[in-house]
Parts: C-alpha cells; sequence; structure tokens
C-alpha cells in the first residue's frame, strides 16, 4: 500500500517541476539579484526577519533585486523614488494572491487589501469617503479619540507609580474603540475578554507563519499539502473567528438601520448593497456582504495594531531618551499651558512634536517590507521588463535607515526633521512607512490623529520612565509580520496632580 508520506512527496515534487520548469515567467534582462538554489530559489536564504535580508542584498546588488522563491519572482525596490515612481503606475497596483487569507475562504478574495482591479478601486473608493464623512480628520474623530484618550490616562492615574508591563494591550483597546465607533458605533471595555482573546488568537496565528521563515506566503502549494505543519490550520480557525465577529454588529444593524439615516460606517455599506442593482459591483448581494465582513476586518488587522505598536515605540523612545521627552512635554506647555488638553489644531505650532513623531515613525519602521504589490501586466521599468505576475515589496526599512539618504540613521533623533533654528518642521520625501502611491494606506490621516492626540496628552499628563528592574531588550523586536518593540516596564508619574 501507497503511504501518505509518499503521495505527499509525490505531490510536492510534481509541484515543483511544474512551477519551475512549465511555468517559467518571460524575464528578459532581469535586474541582478542573489544567486539561489535550482527549484527553490533564494527561499533558504532569508533571515527570520526578511527586511535584513533585504537590506543586506540591497547593499550587494543595488536598489532593485530580483529574488526568488521556488516559483514565485519579486522585485524588491530598496530607493524611495524609484517605490514611489512603481507604486504610482497602475500597472503595479495589483496585490500580491493571498486567497487562503481572505476572510470568507470560498477561494475568492474580498474586501480592500487583498483585491484589485475595478472591485478594489470601488470599495477603496467608497470606503474612503465614507470614513471621512464619519470623521476621518474632522472633529468627530478627535472627540471619540479623546474619549480613550481620557479613559487610558485615567486608567494609568489608578495604577498609580507601580511600573505598567501591558502598555500596549491598553493602547490597543483604546484605538479599536476610537476606530470602532466610527465602523460599528461599538465601543468596547479595557478588559473586553472575547476582544482580547480575538486579538491574541489571530496575532499568535499569523505569528506562525513569519517564524515558518514566511515559506508559505511564497511557496502556496505547502499549504494544501501541509496544513498542519505549515500552521495554516490554526490561521484558518482565526480567520473564521474574525470573520464572526465581524459579521455580529452586520446582523444587528440589518434589524435596526434606517434608509434616511446612516449611524456609522456599516449602515452606509448596507444602504449601498440594498440600492445596488449592477451584478458587477463589489456591492451587489452576497458578494457586497461578504465584502463588508472583510473590509471591517480589513479596517480592524490593518487599523488597529499598526497605530498601537507605533505608540508603544514612542512610549519606549521617550522613557529611553528623558532630555527628548523634556523637549517634548516644553513644547506642550508653551502651546497649552498645560491648563487644557491638546488638540489637533495645535499641531500646526508643534514642530517638535511633528519631528518626534516623524523619526518615531521612521526608526520603528512596524511594516518593514510594506505590504506585496503584484504587475498586473508585462511592463518595463528602468529597462527591464517586469513580466505579469512578479511580486514587487518596497523594503520601507531600507529606506528609512539608507546612510546616501540619513545622516546617522541608526540613531534616534528627531531634530533631523527640523530647519536649523528647531521654528519649522521638515517633510522628507524618503519617510513613507504608510507606504506610496496608488495604494497608500488608506488610515494615514486617523493613525496620525491618533498618534498625535494620545502621545501629546499622555505626555503632558505624566512623566514616563524606563522600569530598570523590568526586562532590558534595547530596542530588540518580537517576530511578527510588524515589528513590535519585546516586553517593556515603564512608570507613568504624574505631573500635573
Ligand atoms: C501607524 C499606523 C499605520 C501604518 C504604519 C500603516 C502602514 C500601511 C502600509 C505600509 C500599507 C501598505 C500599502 C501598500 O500596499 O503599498 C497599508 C495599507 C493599508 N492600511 Fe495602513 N497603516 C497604519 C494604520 C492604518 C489605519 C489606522 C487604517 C484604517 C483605519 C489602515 C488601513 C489600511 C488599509 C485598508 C490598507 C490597504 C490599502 C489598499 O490595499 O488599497 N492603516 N498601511
Amino acid at each position: 500500500m501507497v503511504s501518505g508520506t509518499v503521495v505527499a512527496l509525490a505531490g510536492v515534487l510534481a509541484g515543483l517541476v511544474y512551477f519551475t520548469f512549465l511555468r517559467k515567467p518571460k524575464w528578459k534582462n532581469a535586474p541582478p539579484g542573489p544567486r539561489g538554489l535550482p527549484l527553490l530559489g533564494n527561499i533558504f536564504q532569508m533571515d527570520k526577519f526578511q527586511h535584513v535580508t533585504f537590506c543586506k542584498w540591497a547593499k550587494e546588488f543595488g536598489p532593485l533585486i530580483r529574488v526568488k522563491f521556488a516559483s514565485l519572482n519579486m522585485i524588491v525596490v530598496s530607493d524611495y523614488k524609484m517605490a514611489k515612481e512603481m507604486f504610482s503606475h497602475s500597472s503595479f497596483s495589483g496585490r500580491m494572491d493571498f486567497t487562503p487569507f481572505d476572510l470568507i475562504l470560498d477561494g475568492k478574495l474580498h474586501g480592500i487589501i487583498n483585491t484589485e482591479g475595478e472591485h478594489w478601486e470601488e470599495l477603496r473608493r467608497f470606503t474612503l469617503r465614507q470614513l471621512r464623512d464619519f470623521g476621518f480628520g474632522k472633529g468627530s474623530m478627535q472627540d471619540s479619540i479623546m474619549l480613550e484618550v481620557n479613559e487610558l490616562i485615567d486608567l494609568i492615574k489608578e495604577n498609580g507609580e507601580k511600573p505598567v508591563d501591558n502598555i500596549k494591550q491598553r493602547l490597543l483597546l483604546a484605538v479599536v474603540n476610537s476606530l470602532w465607533a466610527i465602523c460599528t458605533g461599538i465601543r468596547h471595555k479595557q478588559n473586553d475578554k472575547q476582544l482580547l482573546g480575538m486579538s491574541e488568537k489571530a496575532n499568535k496565528a499569523f505569528d506562525g507563519v513569519v517564524e515558518g521563515g514566511s515559506v508559505i506566503l511564497f511557496v502556496r502549494w505547502l499549504i494544501y499539502a501541509f496544513p498542519k505543519w505549515t500552521g495554516y490550520d490554526k490561521i484558518k480557525v482565526a480567520l473564521v473567528d474574525l470573520a464572526d465577529y465581524m459579521r455580529k454588529p452586520i446582523i444587528d444593524h440589518k434589524k435596526t438601520r434606517q434608509d434616511d439615516f446612516d449611524r456609522d460606517f456599516t449602515d452606509a455599506f448596507l444602504k449601498e448593497i440594498a440600492k445596488t442593482t449592477d451584478p458587477n459591483s463589489a456591492f451587489m448581494g452576497k458578494l457586497g456582504e461578504d465584502n463588508l465582513v472583510t473590509t471591517l476586518g480589513d479596517l480592524y488587522l490593518a487599523g488597529t495594531d499598526t497605530t498601537a505598536t507605533t505608540l508603544s515605540w514612542m512610549i519606549l523612545y521617550l522613557s529611553k531618551f528623558p532630555e527628548i521627552q523634556k523637549k517634548f512635554q516644553q513644547e506642550i506647555e508653551s502651546v497649552t499651558g498645560n491648563t487644557r488638553p491638546i488638540s489637533v489644531s495645535d499641531r500646526p505650532n508643534m514642530p517638535y512634536t511633528e519631528a518626534l513623531i516623524a523619526e518615531t515613525l521612521r526608526f520603528s519602521s512596524i511594516a518593514p517590507i510594506g505590504v506585496q504589490h503584484r504587475a498586473l501586466k508585462d511592463e518595463m521599468y528602468k529597462g527591464y521588463l517586469i513580466p505579469k505576475d512578479t511580486v514587487i515589496t518596497a523594503n520601507l526599512y531600507h529606506i528609512h535607515f539608507d546612510p546616501k539618504v540619513w545622516t546617522d540613521p541608526e540613531n534616534f533623533r528627531p531634530d533631523r526633521f527640523l530647519s536649523p533654528d528647531g521654528k519649522i518642521f521638515k517633510k522628507h520625501d524618503a519617510l513613507i512607512p504608510f507606504s506610496t502611491g496608488r495604494r497608500q494606506c488608506l488610515g494615514e490621516t486617523l493613525a496620525r490623529d491618533s498618534i498625535f492626540l494620545f502621545s501629546t496628552n499622555m505626555a503632558q499628563r505624566f512623566d514616563i520612565t524606563f522600569d530598570k528592574n523590568g526586562p532590558e531588550n534595547g530596542f530588540e523586536c518580537e517576530l511578527s509580520f510588524l515589528l513590535k518593540p519585546k516586553r517593556f516596564n515603564v512608570i507613568f508619574k504624574d505631573r500635573l496632580a
């Protein structure tokens, strides 16, 4: 009798032969890149943190390199001008195929992050417009963020001067709440067990992919051949949980919504579904509802951990660089007299704060290789023919640490974003933490407002010191999709009591 292992191995071999020899892309003059193994390409040359390897190759081979992961061809761009040019081009605005990670799990793609073409454009345009209407960049958004900021400040005050070891988790809930208020009208309690449990499970499952060297992202058939070994079984459970969680508010909204008044994003989306008759539309019938489930999931996944992680880094930096914290607090006091909270309208008068946020986004580079794009058709770039389906990765980490672009990039120095007299904040074209071009982050306004309001109001209220009795990891990162700080403890001392 032929054993299951032999069948699986035969399948693996057949897969390798098919993908390597029968589906050769039509590279003509490919950009330079590292030599790899026959069939497998560069898979086993990757560090656990992929950006580390991409940065090493950028130094060796230049700003545009070609990498191969079995049958998958990738271009890695490590120059900000090239990243801007490529990502502004419609031919490079596709998305790498993430079908196995889609929330609906019916073999198709839904929502914004994973889709491309007309459905992506329709959903992205609608979501941007609605989120703007419901508050992005407006006073109402500020009100809902400030509600969370004040609650967080009260919680920290209650804790007294005991070390806080879970600031990231507290920030996460606060950030989820301000986003969820616009999306679904729901506000969670600080210790909401269901929400925390789901976030933890999803994070663990996805982090498992990274621990496995992200191989399954690039060599897809491994997922189907070895769902347990690759950790895909666990990811599926997390995806089903997440989809169920997103379905709940939709079911409630369907029962209570009224056509003449949209309470939030979910109401507006349901109304769009109800009025859509075009069978090709992303809002049509069942597809429309699946797109709503996934779009809520996208906003949750892309919008919460990212912002909370950036804020955690900022708290760590402030606790490690007390002189920078002092300058930050002095600017806050000079603008508000510490007699009122800071509001978004203070921003133009706070160049040091803007510089500190810019340096935090650069130095943490939490999404070090962004999200992979795909060439929608054969396209020439810089004299190279980039074949359709090539995956394109922007090496944001290298772009933010390139010594040709930044002076002393390894130092945390907000002053680099200031005029010599320190009075004017200077933007830098090479700072692109939200990526660039047609798929640039859709939540940048909300992320920037949240980072500004949380950090300024917390620093106005507290002196933040690093707890020397807690873990000391320098600025090391956890192994995860995002670059997250390893555990650290900080002490908050009330300065306005
Ligand atoms: C500090 C916080 C954040 C960072 C650093 C960040 C970074 C990014 C990056 C690098 C991308 C990939 C863009 C590309 O494909 O080239 C992205 C996409 C995206 N982000 Fe963010 N993001 C943040 C916060 C948010 C927030 C708050 C939201 C929503 C409320 C959000 C929603 C999205 C969505 C929906 C996409 C997919 C866009 C598309 O495919 O068209 N992000 N983000």
